[in-house]
C-alpha cells in the first residue's frame, strides 16, 4: 500500500479537498487497491467536524462526495504514511516542528505541479479566509495530477 496524508491547518478546507480529489483520481486510474489516502490538520481547532461547506459544495459540483471528519496530525502519522503532503509552507514548518525532525517524507503539495509548469504558485491559499473555493479546487486538481504522476514514477506503478 502507498499511504498518502494531506495536511493543512484546520483539516476542514484544503486537505479534505485534496484527499477527496486525489482519491477520485486514484479510483479513476484503477489504482484504488494500492493507495490509502487520508488528511489531517496541524491544529486541533476543528477536530470531529465535517469539512467546510465551501469544500463540500465545490466537491459536489464536481461529482465528488466526502464524508471525512477533521482530525489533528500526530507524530504517529510519520510511521503510518509514505507521503505527508502539506498545503503551504507554514503547514510544512508546523509538521516538522511537531515531529521534532526535518523528514524527507514531508513534502509541499504544489512543488510537482509547479515544476511541471501547470501551476505558477507553490502554496495553496487558504479559502477559509479568502472564500476562493473554486480557485483552490482548480489548484488542487492540478496538484493532484502532478503528485499522482510523481508517485507512479517513483513507485513504478
Ligand atoms: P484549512 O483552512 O487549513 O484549509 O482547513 C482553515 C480552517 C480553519 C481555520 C483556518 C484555516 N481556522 O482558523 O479555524
Amino acid at each position: 500500500m502507498i499511504k498518502v496524508l494531506f495536511v493543512c491547518l484546520g483539516n476542514i478546507c484544503r486537505s479534505p479537498m485534496a484527499e477527496a480529489v486525489f482519491q477520485e483520481m486514484v479510483n479513476h486510474a484503477g489504482l484504488a487497491d494500492q493507495f490509502q489516502i487520508d488528511s489531517a490538520g496541524t491544529s486541533g481547532w476543528h477536530v470531529g467536524e465535517k469539512a467546510h461547506h465551501g469544500t463540500l459544495d465545490v466537491l459536489k459540483r464536481n461529482g465528488i462526495g466526502y464524508n471525512g471528519r477533521s482530525r489533528q496530525f500526530s507524530h504517529a502519522d510519520l510511521e503510518s504514511f509514505d507521503y505527508i503532503v502539506t498545503m503551504d509552507r507554514a503547514n510544512l514548518v508546523d509538521v516538522h516542528r511537531m515531529l521534532g525532525v526535518v523528514h524527507p517524507k514531508v513534502v509541499m503539495f504544489l512543488q510537482y505541479a509547479n515544476r511541471a509548469g501547470t501551476v505558477q504558485v507553490t502554496e495553496v491559499p487558504d479559502p477559509y479566509y479568502t472564500g476562493g473555493f473554486d480557485e483552490v479546487y482548480d489548484l488542487i486538481s492540478r496538484g493532484c495530477e502532478a503528485l499522482l504522476s510523481h508517485i507512479r514514477l517513483e513507485k513504478q506503478i
